[in-house]
Order: structure tokens, then sequence, then C-alpha cells
């Protein structure tokens, strides 16, 4: 089995090319335009299952070198999973132009090349951020899609591109993550800048830095926003579960929430956070509030029951799982 992944070397794609390999044995072919330390796990422990072209899919030209490459080798692509992009909410506010043309773009060439090569099946990772400001909670898939942050619009337009190219016998999942975080095994989250709470915040714990939460006049009950965190371990059994039936053809062209119809605020996760690891840490915790971050809206939590009943996907892990393995990575990542 021969499946491409674009941004294999981020985080998300990263573990999802590490399941992939388990279980599958497949041959993973990772576009990315850089190298991370992800990806050099990756390659140290598979060599033989990963193929790496650092490209820009912007770039149209060399895209289309490496789809022609490909073909010219005779390797059959089964699936694509495309998680390539720019990916910080509140940037994304800033540098517009930089967002829209860097998601859309890149989208849109996969689409053209797929269609040109005749690869059709895909499974895109789209957002909870499409919803918006949501006006009940919590979310189903039917819920208005009102996109409040260039990042957010980029996802909302790729899914409407991604539809459009399925008149043209393309097949596709949508995966419209709430918050992935937590890890697996040695690889876990690096971007760079970190914006996601789990990481800053063990991150301070461990180094006894202060935390900042940004915001707390959200109307939520204690102003802080609340979000519904998936553990990756779940999040990347979820695109396995897309893929098989997606191969099998058991399904065609949808769109799923992924999370676990439980939202946490930034302060209940502090709270528990302290609960867990007070003992660990030889400094007090302190925390300062900030401002909001533009583009964060004061709730997002998923209805997930459509993928449970479409597909059998029931999420495992809890919060504390995801802190503690969290806790795990940061901690070896020091006694290296
Ligand atoms: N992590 C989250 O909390 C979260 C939540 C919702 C949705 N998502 C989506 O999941 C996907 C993966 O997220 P992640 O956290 O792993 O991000 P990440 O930043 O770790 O990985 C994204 C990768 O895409 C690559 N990329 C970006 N533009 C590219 C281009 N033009 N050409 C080639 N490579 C390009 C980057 O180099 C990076 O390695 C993204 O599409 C993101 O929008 C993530």
């Amino acid at each position: 089995m021969n499946i491409l992944i674009t941004g294999g070397a981020g985080y998300i794609g990263s573990c999802t090319t590490f399941k992939i390999i388990q279980k599958y044995n497949a041959k993973c072919i990772i576009i990315d335009k850089q190298e991370t330390s992800n990806l050099e796990k990756l390659k140290l422990n598979y060599p033989k299952n990963i193929e790496f072209y650092k490209i820009d899919m912007c770039n149209y030209t060399d895209f289309n070198e490496l789809f022609e490459h490909l073909n010219t080798k005779s390797l059959r692509i089964d699936s694509v999973i495309h998680f390539a992009a720019y990916t910080i909410v509140s940037e994304s506010e800033k540098e517009i132009h930089k967002y829209l043309h860097n998601n859309i773009t890149s989208t849109l060439n996969l689409l053209d090349l797929m269609n040109k090569y005749e690869i059709n099946n895909l499974i895109f990772s789209s957002s909870a951020s499409v919803y918006g400001q949501a006006k009940y909670i919590p979310i189903d898939e039917n819920h208005p899609l009102n996109p409040q942050s260039s990042y957010a619009l980029s996802k909302k337009i790729s899914e409407d591109i991604i539809s459009k190219y399925s008149q043209k016998g393309l097949n596709f999942i949508n995966l419209r993550y709430f918050n992935p975080a937590g890890t697996i095994g040695h690889l876990g989250e690096e971007h760079n800048p970190e914006t996601h709470l789990i990481p800053l915040l063990i991150k301070s714990l461990i180094e006894g830095k202060i935390f900042k939460i940004f915001g707390n006049d959200f109307p939520t009950p204690d102003g802080t926003c609340i979000r519904d965190f998936i553990h990756i371990e779940d999040l990347v059994e979820s695109h396995l579960l897309c893929m098989e039936k997606l191969l099998n053809e058991e399904i065609e062209n949808e769109t799923f929430n992924i999370g676990i119809n439980k939202g946490y605020s930034v302060l209940e996760v502090v709270n528990k956070s302290m609960e867990i690891f007070n003992k660990k840490i030889h400094h007090k915790f302190r925390y300062t509030i900030d401002n909001r971050r533009e583009g964060d809206v004061p709730i997002l939590v998923a209805q997930a029951e459509k993928i449970k009943n479409k597909l059998g996907f029931q999420p495992k892990y809890k919060l504390e799982d995801i802190l503690l393995s969290v806790w795990n990575y940061e901690i070896q990542k020091i006694s290296l």
C-alpha cells in the first residue's frame, strides 16, 4: 500500500505516518517544505517505508514533477492524507495573504494533480474553527460555518474546493479536528512557535516559567476559553479507520467532527495539571492573565456522534492521558 502524506513532517502528519507504517507496513510518500525532528526519527526508524520530498506544494511545477516521477516509477498512490497547512490562528489574522495563499493554493494544486494522475481517495485535515462562534453547544456537522480567522476561512474554502472536485470522481473525507494534543511515544508537538495550550503549559510547569492565559473575559463560566481536547492516538486512529473505509469503498464524501464531546476550560486544564504534577515540581507554579489572542472563539466542543454512528469510532483517551504523555515527552527531551 502506498500513501501520500502532505505535511508529513509536522505534528499530526508524522504521528499518522508512524501508525500507518506500524499497522500496514505501507510505503509513505511524505511531502513537506521543511524537515523536522519528527521526520528525522521516522526516517531513522523506517528507512524502507519513508520517501521524503522537500517540496512547496504551492509550486505547481515542482509538485507536478513529483507526480510525474512517481508515475514513471509506477508507484501507484492508494490514498492521500492532506495535512500540510499554516496553522497559527492569531498569525493568520495578521498575515491574511500568507495563510489564504498557502493553504488554498496547496490544496488546489494537490487536487488538480490527483485528478490528472487519477488518484481518487483523499482525507483532509479540516478544523473546528470553520464553525466560528458557536450558536449552540455541542457543535454538530450541520452547525452553520462562520470562519472567524483567515486560517479558518482557508479550511472552509479548501472544503468547498474538495467538494467541487468530487464532481470529477474524487472521494473524500473531511475531518474537522477539535483540539488534538498529546504524543505518540517519541513523536510530539514541535510547532515553532508553539501556540497550543498543553505543550506550553507543561513546559512552563517543568521549567518554572510564568504561564500566560490569553483572556479571562470570555462568556464562559470561569471566563477562559473552553476546548475539546482529543488525544493524538485517537485522532490518528480516526484517520486509519477513514482510510480503510475509503479504500474498501464503504464510504464516500463525508465530513466528520473529531472530538470527545467534552469541553475543558483553560483554567480547568491548568488546575488538572497542578493536581497531577504539583508533587513533581520543585518551584511554585504561577500564571498571569494576558490579552485575548486574535481569532480565538469562546467555546468549541464537538458533537462527534456522526463518526461513531457511521464508522463505530470511539475515542479511548482522557485529558489526564494527554497531560501525562506530554509531561513524559518533555521530561525525556530534557534528559536526552
Ligand atoms: N494541531 C492542531 O491543533 C490542529 C487543529 C485543527 C486542525 N489542524 C490541521 O491539521 C493539520 C496538521 O496540523 P499540525 O499541528 O500537524 O501542523 P504542523 O505545522 O506541525 O504541520 C504542518 C506541516 O505542513 C507543512 N506545510 C505547510 N505548508 C506547506 C506547503 N505549501 N508545502 C509543503 N508543506 C507545507 C509544514 O512545513 C508543516 O510541517 C493542519 O492542516 C492543521 O490545520 C491541526
